[in-house]
């Protein structure tokens, strides 16, 4: 809180990703598809404290507005985050991130078999919040969160 925050100053319009564990904001910035590439203005703070948490990182997306589904896939990641939406220098939303219920194409089947890797279907996950598991709808393979968010970083950090 306070002067500590302060470190990067506030923005006017965006989304700011907050309370996320810390070490976490550059696998959140890469689940989102988000680079340096793409001309957004991005401020990353790691290691800030937190009251909330022992330390934080927070995530600045200038000029983007995310929406729930955009983010919803932090979940996996950083289940404490929380999305700000700023407008005119006001925090005009605040939602936490919930598990998405499928996620549809962001990566490839692990399991070479899998009927998505030989023809043109797009790939269905589908989150089991139960069990914290992802299964593939088509073959029914199984992965744990850690394995799936290893998956999804590996497939894509190697995409640029
Ligand atoms: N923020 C920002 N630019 C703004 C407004 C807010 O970068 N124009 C950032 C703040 O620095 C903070 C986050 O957005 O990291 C949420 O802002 P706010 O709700 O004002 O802070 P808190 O009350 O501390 O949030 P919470 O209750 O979620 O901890
Ligand atoms: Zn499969």
């Amino acid at each position: 809180m306070g002067m500590r925050e302060l470190i990067v100053s506030k923005i006017k319009d965006g989304t700011v990703i907050d309370h996320i564990p810390s070490g976490k904001a550059l696998d959140v910035l890469k689940v989102l598809g988000i680079s340096g590439g793409k001309g957004h203005r991005v401020a990353i703070v790691m290691n800030v404290e937190s009251s909330k948490l022992n330390k934080k990182d927070i995530v600045k997306i200038e000029g983007r507005f995310l929406s729930k589904d955009e983010t919803d896939i932090i979940a996996l990641i950083a289940p404490t985050a929380t999305i700000n939406i700023i407008r005119n220098f006001e925090v005009v939303e605040k939602r936490k991130v919930s598990l998405p219920r499928v996620i549809s194409g962001l990566i490839r089947c692990p399991n070479i078999t899998c009927i998505t890797r030989h023809e043109g279907i797009e790939t269905n996950f589908e989150i089991l919040s139960a069990g914290l598991r992802a299964r593939c709808s088509y073959c029914g393979i199984e992965l744990s969160y850690s394995e799936f968010v290893e998956l999804i970083l590996k497939q894509l950090g190697t995409r640029t």
